[in-house]
């Protein structure tokens, strides 16, 4: 059953780059997939349908709500579907729990749902007011609530810069350390609003620094780069790689990943050379990214930012 004190509401999440993910994963009959951001299953739905009568998925999902949400939607499909809760740096580890060492397709649709941004008490909104939480698993102890009242003001402008790409980082550090304490969302992005008043950009003032305080309490970078290596290292020749990425630095990180794992790794800058290490073998699918047509974006804005990479593990891996 689905947790009625959630707030979160399965409905509310549209998969995005729907048949553009269906098309890119290329699913056969009786295929074993993983969905390593499960969500509210409306990619593994699909899968699972693409692949029957005997195709298996793998689900996993870092939020015990989404999980719970994911197995009651996907329940019609009995033992064809199992639901974990986990990271995708630890894919390896979970499909070893169900007898896997290799699969034919792996998904990751990063980032948060619209179940999660519209669920207040989560805390990932600046448009509804609730705690400073932002934790994926919320067994994890750190929250946004933690580095924004107790973080340095150089380490908590660093992570503003870095994660949000926010040129006035020290100037909104500066304005958070003086109003310590802060309670709330909406507390934030009124301080926000008030101390960057003047600028022109049509983003909201908070959207920069809610996104690098996500990534930084989530260590979303790095554990993204630990999943596509382990999700690489899983395919079976043949199996694809598909991976959708809603802002510049985890689009960079999956671009730079595919280009070094299907190339020859020497010369590369010490900072790409790490993500050679996996020597995956992939072949690029998509050279440059699949982005949402203009109708999708009509019917759902939070696709606008969406962008699908490809990647396909050679025979001679
Ligand atoms: C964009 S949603 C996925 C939606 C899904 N494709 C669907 O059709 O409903 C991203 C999901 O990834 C999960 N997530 C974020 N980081 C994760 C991680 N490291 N490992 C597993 N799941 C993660 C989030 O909790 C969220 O449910």
């Amino acid at each position: 059953m689905v947790d009625s004190s959630s707030a979160i509401d399965p409905r509310a999440h549209t998969p995005v780059l729907y048949q553009e993910v269906l098309s890119a994963l290329n699913p056969r009959l009786g295929s074993r997939m993983i969905d390593a951001t499960v969500g509210a299953a409306g990619h593994a739905a699909s899968i699972l349908e693409a692949t029957a009568p005997d195709g298996l998925l793998l689900g996993i999902d870092r939020d015990l709500e989404a999980v719970k949400i994911a197995r009651t939607s996907l329940s019609g499909f009995g033992q064809r579907a199992t639901i974990r809760h986990g990271s995708y740096a630890e894919i390896r580890f979970h499909a070893s729990k169900v007898g896997w060492t290799s699969v034919q397709g792996v998904l990751m649709d990063l980032g948060m749902s619209s179940m999660q941004l519209n669920s207040a008490p989560r805390g990932f909104s600046f448009r509804q007011d609730g705690p400073l939480d932002m934790r994926f698993d919320r067994s994890q102890e750190t929250t946004a609530g933690d580095l924004v009242n107790h973080l340095n003001p150089r380490d908590l402008a660093q992570i503003i810069r870095q994660y949000g790409e926010e040129p006035q980082a020290k100037r909104i550090s500066r304005a958070i350390v003086d109003a310590r304490p802060i309670k709330g969302t909406a507390e934030l992005a009124a301080l926000l609003e008030r101390t960057l008043r003047k600028r022109k950009s049509k983003i909201h003032p908070a959207t920069r620094t809610f996104q690098a305080l996500r990534i930084a309490v989530n260590d979303e970078l790095e554990v993204l780069h630990q999943g596509l290596r382990q999700a690489a290292a899983m395919l079976a020749p043949g199996g694809r790689l598909v991976v959708i990425a809603f802002h510049s630095l985890e689009d960079r990180i999956v671009k730079v990943f595919f280009r070094e794992s299907s190339t020859v790794s020497g010369g590369l800058q010490r900072e790409d050379r790490r993500m050679a290490e996996s020597k995956a073998d992939l072949k690029l699918i998509t050279r440059k990214p699949i982005r949402p047509t203009d109708e999708e974006i009509e019917a759902n804005p939070r696709a606008r930012s969406a962008r699908l990479r490809v990647a396909e593990k050679t025979h001679l891996a």
